[in-house]
Parts: C-alpha cells; structure tokens; sequence
C-alpha cells in the first residue's frame, strides 16, 4: 500500500493483508484477533477469537453468546478488534458496532466444522466456573450420546458476531520506529475518510 496516496475505500486492503498474512506467515493462526470488549462498568477485556469470514460488511467470529464476550457484546453493542502479524512487521485495527449474524449464516458456518467442535460448543458453559476436567468430559460423552448416529444442530447460543466497522487502521512497521499508519473513517453515506497518522 501507498500510505502517501492510499486507496478510497479500505476494504480491499484488509482483504489483501488477511491473504498475504495466509501466504507469507508461519503461523498457523495467521486469521486470529484479539477482540476488546467492555462490561457495564466500562472495564476492558481481551482475549483472542478467529476471524471466520470478511466483506464489506466487517468481520466474523463465532463464540458462545453467554460467555463473558457475549455478554459484553450484547451489553455495549461495541468490540475492537487487532490482528497483528509480526513477520510482516503489521497490524490492523477495526473499532465497530457489532450484530449476530443471521441464523442461516451460522448454521451454514456451523455445519463445516468438525462433529469434535459441534459437539463442544453443546458441552462447554463457556466462562463458567468449571469443577474440574472429569467434569468437561463427562459433558461432552453426554453430549455424544445424545446425538449418536444424527446430525448435531447448531445451539442456539452459539452464533456469530460481524463488528461493522466504524474505523479501520493500517499500521505498517519501519525503520527507527517511522511506521506507517492510516485511519480510514467510515462516513454516514458509506465512504470512507483517511487521515495518515503520526506513528
Ligand atoms: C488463537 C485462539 C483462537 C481462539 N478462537 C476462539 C474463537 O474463535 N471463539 C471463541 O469463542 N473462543 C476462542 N478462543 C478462546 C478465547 O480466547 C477465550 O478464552 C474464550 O472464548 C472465553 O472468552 P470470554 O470468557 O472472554 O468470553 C481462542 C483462543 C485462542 C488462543
């Protein structure tokens, strides 16, 4: 990218990055992102999810809606999202309001996973207090159990989260800490303003 003469509309950028962080880094995570939510009070907190689909719509991820994150989520309607790939010496940032994606995008989502996982996202009571790990795993032979031979359904607590961007930054790592930074806005009318920023 030309952070002295960026393109008009941001989209395509995070689409390119996202690609060359697949092609170029050695990690095997190279889609995951920390996700920033806050709790009624305003206290932050972080923790990493997979971002599971992008468009011009803002990125996907999926997670148990009565976690610690969904309940924030549908408290502030609000996340911030980082990726960070330290090979390619970038980060991006996107700050938006977030929506549950429609019942069919996450069913369509939720049917590609592995019968391990569907089944896990039935067992777990994500962010609750957990005995201990005897606990977990008779959780999930009950589970197993239940849907022996059959399809296992998507719980309905278990869905999608799209954060619609509100702002997008490129952070693009130089020499003697000279980055490159661009914070696109987004507009009422759907365009987008860019500001280059000091790093
Ligand atoms: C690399 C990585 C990817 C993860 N991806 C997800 C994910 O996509 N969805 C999810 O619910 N948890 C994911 N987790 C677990 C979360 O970081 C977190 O521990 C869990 O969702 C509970 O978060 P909460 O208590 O803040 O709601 C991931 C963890 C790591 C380290």
């Amino acid at each position: 990218m030309n952070f002295d003469s960026p393109p008009a509309d941001p989209i395509a950028t995070c689409e390119a990055w996202f690609s060359e962080a697949r092609e170029r880094c050695s990690v095997p995570n190279s889609h995951a992102m920390a996700l920033s939510t806050v709790d009624d009070q305003g206290r932050p907190s972080c923790r990493m999810v997979l971002l599971k689909g992008f468009d011009r719509r803002g990125p996907v991820f999926y997670t148990n809606r009565q976690s610690q994150k969904g309940i924030e989520l549908d408290g502030s309607q609000q996340a911030s999202l980082l990726f960070f790939w330290d090979e390619l010496e970038r980060q991006i940032r996107i700050n938006g309001s977030v929506e549950v994606v429609s019942d069919k995008e996450a069913d369509d989502y939720f049917t590609t996973r592995p019968r391990g996982s569907q089944i896990g996202a039935w067992a777990s009571d994500q962010s609750r207090p957990c005995p201990d790990r005897e606990t977990m795993e008779a959780s999930v032979r009950e589970v197993e159990s239940k849907y022996e031979g059959q399809p296992v359904p998507r719980p309905p607590h278990w869905v999608g989260y799209r954060v619609r961007p509100e702002s997008i930054e490129f952070w693009q790592g130089g020499g003697f800490r000279m980055h490159d930074r661009l914070l696109y806005s987004a507009e009422a009318d759907g365009t987008w303003t860019v500001c280059r920023l000091w790093p």
